[in-house]
């Protein structure tokens, strides 16, 4: 095509495709070059702007490596990771939500009532609760894994000071579908700031912080894997998630136990917590799967 306008490009795109091309990769192409295209006649895209626009993706690869995934941190900041949670969230179950970059694969076993607290010696977290599905039935074998922040806001990936599976568990659920374990209470974070993706943020006079959390996969034989975080009802970032993870089912309450009060049976911590503890409870429902 040698008649090429900046009206007929989207089509002359199209055009140039060929005959054999896989139809859902057809589709999403031509959806995303035709937004693209739209975009840039929209706003009359300057080349000073397109420029500005490769630097930034080129800042964004040299600054990625295998622990740093800036372009996925991206993707969180400008709401896409959440919305391509929600298009294929069940209602029938727990939410979905954003998986972040701290997981870590092969953790610990940890036994139903086990303890992740270990030597940190915050106010103890109870956290307990049952897998089921959509009709209520507790799932056994389910498993859940487990990750959180420490004290100092910090995953065991990004700080030196902790253990490589600090904060984190897998816990397989018996018959009756119930989860437990005992650890502190997660704190708010900023999300990584220091790179292109922090500078967007600052341009946009947006801040970095995230709610504090717990974050839980949970998978089962015959059902849906679900990724998700809980987050705490009087946590001051609630409503401005930076990346737009919070669901409203997915807030929990954190209940103050009085002193003597903690299980005397069930718990790696029974018999051993004589304070005030905090607890939550919260039950994870999954869907069959597809
Ligand atoms: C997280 O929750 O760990 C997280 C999610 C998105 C970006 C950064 C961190
Ligand atoms: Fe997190």
């Amino acid at each position: 095509m040698r008649d090429v306008t900046k009206e007929n490009i989207t089509d002359v795109f199209m055009g140039y495709m060929g005959p054999d091309m896989d139809p859902r990769l057809h589709e999403v192409l031509e959806s995303l070059v035709r937004h693209l295209h739209d975009f840039a006649r929209e706003v009359n895209l300057t080349h000073e702007e397109w420029n500005k626009g490769i630097e930034f993706l080129e800042a964004a690869g040299a600054i990625s490596d295998k622990e740093r995934h800036e372009f996925v941190l991206l993707s969180d900041v400008l709401g896409l990771s959440s919305l391509v949670d929600m298009l294929h969230s069940s209602p029938e179950g727990t939410s979905s939500s954003v998986l972040g970059p701290f997981h870590i694969t092969g953790s610990p076993p940890l036994p139903v009532g086990g303890d992740l607290r270990k030597d940190f010696t915050e106010q103890v977290l109870l956290v307990e609760g049952v897998i089921k599905g959509p009709d209520g039935a507790p799932i056994p074998g389910a498993t859940l894994d487990i990750w959180q922040t420490a004290p100092n806001g910090l995953y065991s990936s990004q700080d030196p000071d902790q253990d490589t599976y600090s904060f984190h568990g897998l816990q397989t659920v018996g018959a009756d579908g119930r989860y437990g374990f005992t650890s502190v209470r997660p704190v708010e974070y900023t999300v990584p700031s220091d790179g292109p993706v922090g500078d967007i943020l600052r341009a946009c006079g947006r801040h970095p912080w995230r709610p504090s959390h717990l974050h839980f996969i949970v998978e089962a034989d015959g059902f849906r894997p679900l990724v998700t975080e809980i987050f705490a009802s009087d946590d001051p970032y609630l409503d401005e998630d930076t990346v737009f993870g919070v669901r409203r089912d997915l807030i929990m309450n954190y209940e103050e136990m009085e002193a003597g009060t903690f299980p005397e049976e069930g718990f790696e911590l029974s018999g051993k917590v004589t304070d005030p503890y905090l607890k939550v409870r919260f039950d994870l429902t999954l869907v069959a799967a597809d």
